[in-house]
């Protein structure tokens, strides 16, 4: 199957998963995946109200080989000859007021809110609204998307908050609605409501190490944002699997000196015990990783896309590049999406 799958199905994919597991590095994958293929994917970054810049842009930006900081307009990060091209801008709960502000003619109330100092406030005052604004912000991208404009996105990835904030960043469009009375906050909350349950237009990828607590967490998650939010879930992609070394089941340092000899290498007492207690900790972490991505499987009926761990302080383009060829494979593989 090819991975045009993973785009073909939703435009906007979510990106969430428990804190550190990879949702900002995979929205970069997923993101050079579809360039690859020839399309145009944004990336957003959420930042704080206010903020300058959001520090998930920077690491972004350096996965592609870029020192830039990413602000407001979007930057280009990719641009191949295929076509394809991975942009990535910030977005704020402010912001994407002013945007909504200029899109439905009212700039010169936009002026008076951000000259007036009171922005953060109008844009932060009310619970739920300031996740609405920015979903607001990624619906309004996939209808211009949809109606065909040529500027516009192929591919719209949200680095979303972590799992546990997610669940309620997904529902606040929901609470808004049965908090709204009428106007145009209702009906900017019943767009976005409708755009998150169509799975046609939206679709969550949850990231998880295999590891006991994040994969506790994943499928904890994976329900509640299906019950709670009603957005449907696209695939798990499990970030960081080491990639299995053949050792010997009980590791002990005659058995490795054999090993070492045969390949040409004398390790002296210290060395063989070092390297006896590292083949012991990789075996057991091999196994820890196994049994995690089994009982996944076993309690979460959902797609698994598979990315190593790459064993570099930092990851820059190369590293991407090793990540996108393996989500490209895993997709190959065993991505089979539910129309
Ligand atoms: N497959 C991987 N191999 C090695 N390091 C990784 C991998 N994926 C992510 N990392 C590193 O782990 C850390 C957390 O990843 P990140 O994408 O920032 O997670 P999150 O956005 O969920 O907090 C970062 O330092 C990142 O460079
Ligand atoms: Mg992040």
């Amino acid at each position: 199957m090819r991975s045009t799958t993973l785009f073909s199905t939703a435009r906007v994919l979510i990106v969430t998963g428990k804190g550190g597991t990879g949702k900002t590095t995979v929205s970069g994958v997923l993101a050079n995946l579809a360039a690859r293929e020839g399309l145009r994917a944004m990336v957003f970054q959420i930042g704080a109200p206010g903020a300058r810049y959001e520090p998930g842009t920077v690491q972004l930006a350096r996965l592609f080989g870029s020192d830039e900081v990413l602000g407001y307009e979007a930057s280009v990060l990719v641009a191949n000859a295929a076509g394809g091209s991975v942009h990535a801008r910030a977005v704020t709960p402010d912001t994407a007021l002013v945007e909504y502000l200029h899109l439905h003619g009212m700039r010169r109330l936009s002026r008076r809110l951000v000259n007036s100092g009171a922005l953060d406030v109008v844009a932060t005052a009310v619970p739920g609204m300031p996740d609405m604004l920015v979903l607001g912000k990624l619906k309004q991208m996939e209808r211009a998307a949809a109606a065909g404009q040529p500027e516009a996105p192929d591919v719209i990835l949200l680095d979303a908050p972590a799992a546990g904030h997610a669940v309620r960043f997904l529902q606040s469009p929901r609470g808004l609605l049965e908090a709204a009375g009428g106007g145009p906050v209702r009906a900017q909350a019943e767009e976005v409501v409708q755009m998150l349950s169509d799975p046609q237009r939206c679709r969550v990828v949850l990231v998880t190490t295999p590891e006991e607590t994040p994969v506790s967490e994943t499928v904890e998650t994976a329900q509640l944002l299906e019950r709670r939010a009603g957005v449907s879930i696209l695939a798990v992609v499990v970030n960081g699997r080491l990639p299995v070394l053949s050792l010997p089941s009980e590791p002990e340092a005659a058995g490795l000196d054999a090993l070492a000899r045969a390949a040409g290498v004398r390790l002296g007492r210290q060395q063989l015990e070092g390297l006896v207690a590292a083949a012991r900790l990789r075996l057991e972490r091999q196994e820890v990783q196994a049994a995690q991505v089994a009982r996944l499987g076993r309690e979460l009926a959902l797609p698994q896309l598979e990315l190593p761990f790459c064993f570099d302080a930092d990851l820059r383009p190369q590293q991407l590049a090793t990540l996108t060829d393996a989500l490209s494979t895993a997709v190959a593989a065993g991505l089979e999406v539910a129309p």
